[in-house]
């Protein structure tokens, strides 16, 4: 039986998803009422420049009173694609505060104060959907939250950020520039308001601590993320990765340690086999692999950034939000019981790439390795080739060149790799450590 009284939202922002959830509500609404058993209604769509021509938009709908919109009492469900801390969480709460569900795309403030959230939906009880936060248009919260509810999480790794994908891939594969691809990832509506938060890896982060949370049914906040961005990756360090046959990506890795007893949480730029599924993940398309231990390794890969993809994501949230309230019930919530400590990043056990300029010399190879010896790193495999070779015949006695050294080591963690590192720099014999990068997906 169809409901006649249409369900009424509320869409705060609209911009790249906003306008796209807008258009897609518009344009599918007789599909979404007969799935979900009543109209939908757009009740309001709040904005910070109202004179914006918004195509398919009622212009009586746009305000600028974001607040006054949540407060009406009538709405069922707010949509809140603003983006940012504030106003989107008081807006939020508010939200709850005055019996509205809420979906959210809003990864930023759901990594950072998603428990709070999530309590302020539980109290009002009412629902609090984030599908779009994580992986674009894949669906991947609701598969953790949900499918796998019965299963163990031991590990999930992936590329969650569109953009900088999109820019190691034509880095990568045309040679471009990090700037020129960073523009055309922003034209096309992939990178964050300020995309320091896509290049620096704290979009990334901020993902990694809502997949490591819903995972392990445990609280991961965005400080508990040890993040490196992919602003330093070179050209050269391409070039490396091409000769180990890898390329590189910026990865998220969560993982529940050996003993079960705490988890760890990381994003940062990796070396991975071109053999490896991730490798072949290009553009804004995102790709996560999910470890447990009954189902073993699943693989969601999908489009990761953009308008339409990530409306995809708010909109199948809309549909079970809307569902759920006709059922007056709600779907499921924090689940955090198990309040695993997040270990540092030194307890994290991977292999490395390390390139060294050094001299050239006898005697250098057994220095670099003795000091990898001394702090249990052991070495898999070492490649020495001249630098400079043009003013003296390097490698003959007297006439020190430069050569560059790379090791790839065995596993180990990364607290002593740091210390491995310190120490080599303290070599006379050590002109400067040109590149460090971890090596996964082996
Ligand atoms: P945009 O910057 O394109 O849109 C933001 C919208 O919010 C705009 O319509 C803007 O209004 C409006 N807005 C900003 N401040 C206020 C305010 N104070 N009051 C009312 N409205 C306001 O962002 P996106 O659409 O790209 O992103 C929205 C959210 O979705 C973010 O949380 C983002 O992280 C997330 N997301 C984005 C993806 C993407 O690919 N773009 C993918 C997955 C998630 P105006 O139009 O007037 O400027
Ligand atoms: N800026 C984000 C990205 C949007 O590039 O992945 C999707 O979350």
């Amino acid at each position: 039986m169809m409901r006649t009284r249409p369900l009424k939202v509320a869409l705060l922002g609209c911009g790249v998803v906003g306008s796209e959830v807008a258009r897609i509500m518009t344009t599918h609404a007789d599909d979404l009422a007969a799935r979900i058993g009543a109209p939908v209604e757009l009740a309001g769509v709040a904005v910070r420049r109202p004179d914006k021509v918004r195509e398919g938009i009622d212009p009586a709908l746009i305000t600028t009173d974001a607040t006054a919109l949540v407060k009406r009492g009538d709405i069922d469900v707010v949509v809140e694609v603003i983006g940012g801390i504030e106003p989107a969480r008081t807006l939020i709460t508010t939200a709850f505060e005055h019996g509205a569900s809420v979906v959210s795309a809003n990864k930023a403030l759901l990594a950072q104060d998603g428990a709070a959230l999530h309590a302020a939906a539980e109290r009002s009880g009412r629902d609090l959907y984030y599908e779009a936060a994580v992986g674009g248009a894949i669906p991947l919260i609701r598969p953790l939250r949900e499918s796998l509810a019965g299963d163990k999480v031991n590990r999930v790794l992936g590329i969650v950020n569109g953009t900088t994908n999109f820019i190691l891939d034509k880095m990568d594969s045309t040679g471009a520039g990090y700037q020129e691809a960073l523009d055309e990832a922003t034209a096309l509506g992939y990178a964050e308001a300020d995309p320091t938060a896509d290049v620096e890896g704290f979009d990334a982060a901020a993902k990694a601590a809502i997949l490591a949370g819903i995972a392990f049914h445990t609280r991961v906040r965005l400080d508990d993320v040890h993040r490196e961005g992919m602003t330093e990756v070179t050209a050269s360090d391409f070039a490396s990765a091409k000769q180990m046959g890898c390329t590189i990506k910026l990865l998220a890795i969560c993982e529940r340690a050996a003993d079960g007893a705490s988890v760890t949480a990381r994003v940062h730029p990796a070396m991975i086999p071109l053999s490896h599924p991730l490798a072949s993940v290009r553009g804004a398309y995102n790709a996560v692999f999910v470890e447990s231990e009954a189902a073993g390794r699943l693989m969601f890969y999908g489009p990761g950034a953009g308008g339409s993809p990530t409306a995809s994501a708010v909109l199948g949230d809309l549909v079970a939000v809307c569902r759920n309230r006709l059922n007056g019930a709600t779907g499921p919530g924090e689940s955090a019981y198990a309040a695993l400590p997040v270990s540092p990043m030194g307890d994290v056990v991977t292999r490395y790439h390390i390139s060294l300029d050094v001299a050239d010399k006898p005697g250098v190879l057994a220095q670099v390795a003795t000091v990898f010896a001394e702090h249990g790193v052991s070495i898999d495999t070492v490649r020495q080739q001249g630098k400079d070779q043009s003013s003296s015949r390097s490698g003959e006695a007297g006439n020190e060149g430069e050569a560059s050294l790379v090791v790839v080591t065995h596993r180990a963690t990364d607290a002593a790799l740091g210390g491995t590192v310190e120490a080599l720099r303290k070599l006379d014999t050590v002109r400067g450590v040109a590149s460090i990068m971890r090596v996964e997906g082996e």
